[in-house]
């Protein structure tokens, strides 16, 4: 909480406080911090300019309630979804099944879902869920090898977990080529710089379409589930491999969610297909994952000897 708290007023004090409502206790005070930050991220997630979220951030302290607003009043109802999330974490329910149920757009319900992921141990930590995740703790060395072994063998060693050592093995090679994913614009700025380079190193048009394809696929991934994310492209020709490698700062994934998220096709923890790591399972030579709570990087390979053989056989 105290990081959260500093991250917000480092970032707002150069801004006009807000004219408080009389008589605010510090739980009050907290509830509202808590509001307005969620309420800032909602309309970051939802592509609304900064400007807009900084003084939703400062609405948040203008009432203790925001009960039913009006449609139309934009700030009003994104503080409302706020306070609801944060009523039903306090009551105990599951916040993400009330979420989905909300008669509210999907692109709301997705960037609800989304704020609840990154930010449940900040502003929804329960007491005895802190303490099982500390008990089973996602990063316990023998269950997480059980897991990488049974799901490497489980998907016919398409799909591996790796630890942060052996992610930067991956990253030995030349750079091809890296960019930020922050925003949704990002998606097809980061695939032309992929795309420019990779046609620059002679690949056949084909193949670059179906790299492409699968690496979009992990670049909105992180716009959609996670934040702040770098796409690097390495050419390795000692093995012959083109690797992606796409990390960002998200929630991670939680061992136990591990095998039905990337493994179960059509399962989706937001309103969407859940298709991408199917896609990126099929398509890729090999999938790996480095996941923890403070971000994942996920490693796409695809051999290149194949594409010289192809373009041998073509020409
Ligand atoms: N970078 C990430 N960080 C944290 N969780 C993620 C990340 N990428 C995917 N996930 C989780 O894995 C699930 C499955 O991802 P997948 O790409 O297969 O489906 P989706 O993104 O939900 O739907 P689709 O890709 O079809 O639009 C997601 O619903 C999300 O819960
Ligand atoms: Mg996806």
């Amino acid at each position: 909480m105290r990081r959260l708290f500093n991250k917000i007023f480092k970032e707002e004090t150069k801004l006009l406080a807000p004219s408080l409502p009389s008589n605010l206790s510090y739980s009050d005070f907290n509830f509202m911090t808590k509001r307005g930050f969620l309420g800032k991220k909602l309309s970051q997630y939802l592509g609304l300019h900064k400007e807009e979220g900084d003084s939703l951030f400062y609405l948040s302290f203008s009432k203790r309630s925001f009960t039913n607003p009006e449609k139309e009043k934009r700030n009003e109802l994104i503080l409302y979804l706020s306070e609801r999330m944060l009523k039903w974490s306090e009551q105990k329910l599951d916040v993400p099944y009330q979420i989905k149920r909300l008669d509210v757009r999907p692109d709301i319900q997705n960037a609800m879902l989304k704020a609840y992921d990154i930010y449940k141990n900040d502003l929804f930590s329960i007491p005895h869920l802190a303490e099982k995740q500390r008990l089973t703790g996602s990063f316990n060395d023998e269950k997480w090898e059980v897991y990488r072994d049974v799901i490497f063998a489980a998907t016919q060693e398409k799909f591996l977990l790796i630890t942060k050592e052996e992610v930067n093995k991956h990253k030995e090679g030349i750079v091809l080529c890296e960019g930020t994913i922050k925003e949704r614009s990002d998606i097809p700025i980061c695939r032309n710089l992929a795309k420019e380079r990779l046609e620059a190193e002679g690949f056949s048009h084909s193949t670059i379409m179906s790299w492409l394809l699968v690496l979009s696929e992990a670049i909105t991934n992180t716009i959609k589930h996670a934040e702040e994310g770098k796409m690097t492209i390495i050419k390795d020709e000692k093995n012959h491999e083109i690797r992606f490698i796409i990390e960002d700062k998200g929630p991670g994934f939680d061992l136990k969610d591990l095998p039905k998220k990337t493994l179960l096709a059509g399962y989706s923890t937001k309103k969407s297909l859940g298709q991408g790591f199917t896609l990126m399972m099929k398509m890729a030579k090999r999938v790996l994952l480095f996941t923890s709570s403070k971000g994942s990087i996920i490693i796409l390979l695809f051999d290149i000897r194949k594409e010289h053989k192809d373009k041998l056989s073509n020409g």
